[in-house]
């Protein structure tokens, strides 16, 4: 309940209708730090963009503020939910059979089924803590866990509320077509994306199903460039990444979404739009060149599909109020990574 009222006092505090007459009640909901967004301003499509939920290896349980998120999804009311991976505790050698498919039941139980079951879709992502793609001598490390994650998610895949156009690699990756919206989910699931991915995913961009009315997602776990500190390093973000973009804007991608360094920042990659998703569970990180620990967040993308406007709005799952573009720095720079530059949360697809 106190949750609910928490949001409903916001979403009347951000709603034009609020800052005209209700300002006492503006006033008693403290809320300072607001944007001028109107979260309850729903766009034709609505997604709810999450990632990194969790928790140590092993683990079955989730931290609270997934349960947050869940909540306030359930109130957002999004058409689907695109996660960018990490859903589960893998990426350890010595879990055995027993525990991973026990990580993919309590995912199913605590996270999957509560959203399906309100008529709410998701796309997912295998993220490094799922079915890492690293290899040695050409050969899956984590061959295990990739055959544990491809067998529930197949088991999963008629549920999932998707028109998927090519799935013959599902669910490591794909290609979804829902209206409006076309997804390519690729396998960055580690740093290496190669070659053959890539030609993959440009066949897969340039497909019949895509409209030009789309907008237009590319969702890997690994982002394009260094986020955060402490995963400024090999390994930590797509190698070749500028490849990857170069490509990505010949096929006039309109957003790539990503995980993996817990810290939310809206990017821009020479010219690429990108969106680094803050963790849903454990583990935030500081944004690089700040001092202070980020929140658990989750994103909400709205798409108003008349004026191909798109809003993003970041909620804290600490605080469940969005957080301000500015308290972002305006660059992201590590050495032998490419710089990324801060944008606007508000934008058009398409163009
Ligand atoms: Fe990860």
């Amino acid at each position: 309940m106190q949750t609910s009222r928490r949001l409903f006092l916001r979403l009347l505090a951000t709603t034009a209708v609020s800052r005209c007459l209700l300002p006492a009640v503006q006033a008693a909901s403290n809320q300072k730090t607001l944007e001028p967004v109107a979260a309850s301003e729903r766009g034709d499509l609505r997604l709810a963009l999450i990632s990194d939920l969790n928790g140590p290896y092993g683990s079955t349980r989730y931290s609270p503020s997934v349960a947050a998120g869940l909540d306030l999804i359930s109130e957002l009311k999004p058409d689907l939910v695109l996660c960018a991976g990490d859903m589960v505790a893998g990426q350890k050698i010595s879990l055995t059979d027993f525990q991973l498919e026990a990580m993919w039941s309590s995912f199913q139980s605590t996270v999957l089924n509560p959203l399906l079951q309100q008529g709410i879709g998701m796309i997912p992502t295998m993220g490094n803590h799922d079915a890492s793609s690293q290899t040695t001598s050409s050969r899956y490390v984590f061959a295990r866990e990739r055959h544990q994650a491809e067998a529930f998610w197949d088991h999963q895949k008629n549920r999932l509320g998707l028109e998927f156009i090519d799935a013959k690699q599902y669910p490591f990756q794909f290609s979804v077509k829902q209206p409006g919206l076309f997804v390519v989910v690729i396998d960055a699931s580690s740093a290496t994306v190669d070659r053959g991915q890539r030609l993959w995913l440009e066949q897969a961009l340039a497909s019949e199903f895509r409209s030009p009315d789309d907008c237009c997602v590319v969702m890997g776990h690994l982002p394009l460039t260094a986020i955060s500190v402490g995963r400024d390093r090999a390994g930590e973000s797509i190698e070749d990444a500028m490849h990857l973009t170069d490509l990505m804007q010949r096929h006039q991608v309109d957003l790539y979404l990503s995980g993996h360094h817990h810290a939310w920042y809206p990017g821009e990659l020479t010219g690429q739009r990108v969106l680094s998703l803050g963790a849903m569970g454990n583990g935030p990180r500081r944004l690089l060149g700040t001092q202070r620990t980020s929140d658990p967040s989750i994103t909400l993308l709205d798409l108003f599909q008349a004026t191909k406007a798109v809003r993003e709005t970041t909620f804290s799952l600490k605080t469940l109020e969005p957080i301000s573009l500015d308290s972002l720095p305006n660059q992201l720079s590590a050495k032998s990574f490419p710089t990324l530059d801060r944008r606007d949360t508000n934008w058009s697809y398409g163009s």
